[in-house]
């Protein structure tokens, strides 16, 4: 049967684990895999902008031997000039496997759902798994073992957030997330990460204070403050998150040996400051490059012959 990526909650321990030691294999020895998705092609679907997610997952499939075709806003208008149903089953017709970066989430299972061939979620309004699985395997790589560090979200509860709360708390990892109240994650996905993190020793708790989530963190997180969708809130949300910035002070609360991370694109002197991202803590440019080594895994575990 095919198998998506549409979430983390999805994902088993041993499947993280796996796409982490297929990644650690493909960045030693990346000419090893240099056919492993010969003759295959993966559409690209992206209703939101992107750099990272599109530019990573092009390169990935060419350096797997395969090939990628972009379908933007303008070329099928999912949902409008067509169902996303028939999008799926024609699609399935040609490609191999889909990338799907869109607003609703429920656009994803969808996809997912009428699309005979694996559908990767590149980014919903409600979750960024790619990011979430770089993320903790850039961690992995700084710190060895992940399980009982603690990772400070500052900002919004977004996408972004609510997969790094899944992950987390499958991994064993603290969550402290600090927002300004009514910004807070989905809370169905702290709730259920709650139970998950309490039966893996970890803890996902919330605070509307950043200065108490950062202190004597392992990992400070940040995102933009209004995310693709919101431009319209931006001003207002300017101002409801004007202390959740991460800057030197916030960055002296948290662990000396701390990493700093971000999702990019930053909005430099808003969520952070120039001084973090550049600074010796920053794994910031670490994270995107990871993205292309991990995708590469997902790619080989779902559109691959020894899947
Ligand atoms: N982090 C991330 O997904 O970046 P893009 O929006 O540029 O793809
Ligand atoms: N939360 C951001 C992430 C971008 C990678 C957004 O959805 O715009």
């Amino acid at each position: 049967m095919k198998k998506d990526l549409i979430s983390i909650k999805h994902l088993s321990l041993k499947e993280i684990a796996d796409i982490f030691a297929l990644t650690d294999s493909l960045k030693k020895n990346p000419g090893k895999y240099s056919h492993g998705l010969e003759g295959k092609t993966l559409a690209l679907i992206f209703e939101k902008p992107s750099n990272r997610t599109y530019v990573s997952f092009n390169v990935g499939i060419f350096q797997l031997g395969g090939n990628s075709i972009y379908l933007g806003p303008d070329h099928i208008k999912l949902g409008v000039r067509e169902s996303i149903k028939d999008v799926a089953k024609t699609l399935s017709r040609y490609v191999n496997g889909i990338v799907l970066r869109t607003f609703a989430h429920k656009n994803v299972l969808d996809m997912a759902k009428y699309a005979a061939v694996p559908v990767i979620n590149g980014l919903s309004d409600f979750s960024h798994p790619c990011q979430a699985l770089a993320d903790i395997y850039t961690m992995k790589e700084k710190f060895n073992k992940v399980k009982g560090r603690t990772l400070a979200f500052i900002g919004d509860g977004n996408n972004v957030c609510n997969s790094l709360v899944f992950i987390c708390s499958k991994l064993g990892i603290n969550i402290k997330i600090a927002t300004p109240k009514g910004y807070e994650p989905d809370l169905q996905v702290i709730s259920e990460s709650k139970k998950i993190a309490r039966a893996n020793g970890s803890e996902v708790l919330m605070f509307n204070k950043p200065q108490k989530a950062a202190l004597a963190a392992d990992v400070l997180y940040t995102d933009v403050w209004a995310s693709m969708g919101q431009e319209k809130e931006a001003l207002k949300r300017k101002k409801a998150f004007a202390e959740f910035q991460i800057n030197e002070r916030i960055l002296k609360s948290a662990d000396k040996n701390c990493l700093v991370m971000h999702c990019l694109p930053a909005h430099r002197g808003e969520e952070i400051t120039d001084e973090v991202i550049d600074s010796d803590n920053s794994v910031i440019f670490d994270e995107a490059e990871n993205r292309m080594h991990v995708e590469k895994a997902i790619l080989l575990k779902l559109m691959g012959e020894n899947k």
